[in-house]
């Protein structure tokens, strides 16, 4: 099997890198084409929410073509995990780190990145795009921006007292670490993806609460099934996955 190299293309300011990588991928961009931005003016998060990306944070989409029956949520679930385990490397190991379903990274509770995936059907193959935010040394003033998510949001710099990091590296980490990820996951299929975000998740068997639909369910998170949907036991006993929500509220 081939490995994919990443290209990567810099660029100052855009609207979104995703949809400037999906132009490039309808001109003939190739596999492992990467568009970073120092900032955007229209960045785009899960759930048709905005992702404010003002400068000092890490902005970037890139292009990977599986081969057929692969599905685009196990691409978000395992750059969730490439994510958490690139943070790791810039952090000693009490702080923690870890993902929460689907795809957020968390630093000590606080989220610190996000991840948009979406695909592109064109003729008989399927483009995931890839779209990565990170919040690394973003202006305390600028995360107030996220306030209104369910989860309160943090940056690198916040979390280390205001020391300021190099993009460039943790953009270099992440690609190391998720082009290794997706080797192995072409070869071994979810089930691989599945224990390792498991091992990324800081969740595992704590009491959750998540909106579907404008209901809240609780109960204890018991992990992802083979779907990739998040599996609870409930207070009445039952066991239920779940394709689609949001994680509101955790207690640790
Ligand atoms: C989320 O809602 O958690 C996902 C956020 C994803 C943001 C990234 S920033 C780079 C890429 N371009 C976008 O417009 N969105 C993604």
């Amino acid at each position: 099997m081939s490995q994919v190299v990443p290209h990567i293309i810099r660029v100052d300011s855009v609207s979104s890198t995703n949809s400037i990588l999906k132009q490039l991928v309808a001109d003939g961009a190739k596999e492992g084409t990467v568009v970073v931005a120092k900032q955007q003016t229209a960045g785009r998060g899960r759930a048709e929410r905005q992702w404010h990306s003002p400068l000092g944070g890490l902005y970037f989409s890139l292009m990977v073509r599986p081969p057929p029956m692969r599905r685009p949520t196990d691409l978000a679930l395992l750059t969730g995990a490439a994510m958490a385990q690139t943070v790791k490397r810039f952090f000693s190991p009490e702080i923690p780190v870890g993902v929460k379903w689907p795809n957020d990274v968390l630093i000590q509770g606080k989220k610190v990145g996000g991840v948009l995936c979406e695909a592109l059907g064109t003729g008989k193959t399927t483009e995931i795009i890839i779209g990565v935010g990170i919040n690394i040394n973003t202006p305390a003033s600028e995360l107030t921006a996220f306030s209104h998510r369910p989860f309160q949001a943090s940056s690198f710099c916040e979390v280390s007292s205001g020391k300021h990091f190099d993009l460039e590296e943790v953009l270099q980490t992440f690609l190391a670490i998720f082009f290794e990820i997706y080797e192995t996951y072409l070869q071994d299929g979810f089930r691989f993806v599945q224990n390792l975000w498991e091992r990324e998740c800081l969740l595992l068997g704590k009491k959750i609460e998540l909106n579907e639909n404008d209901s809240k369910i609780q109960g204890t998170f018991l992990g992802i099934d083979g779907q990739g949907a998040l599996v609870i036991s409930t207070p009445d006993g039952n066991r239920r996955s779940f394709v689609t929500g949001e994680i509101t509220c955790c207690w640790y």
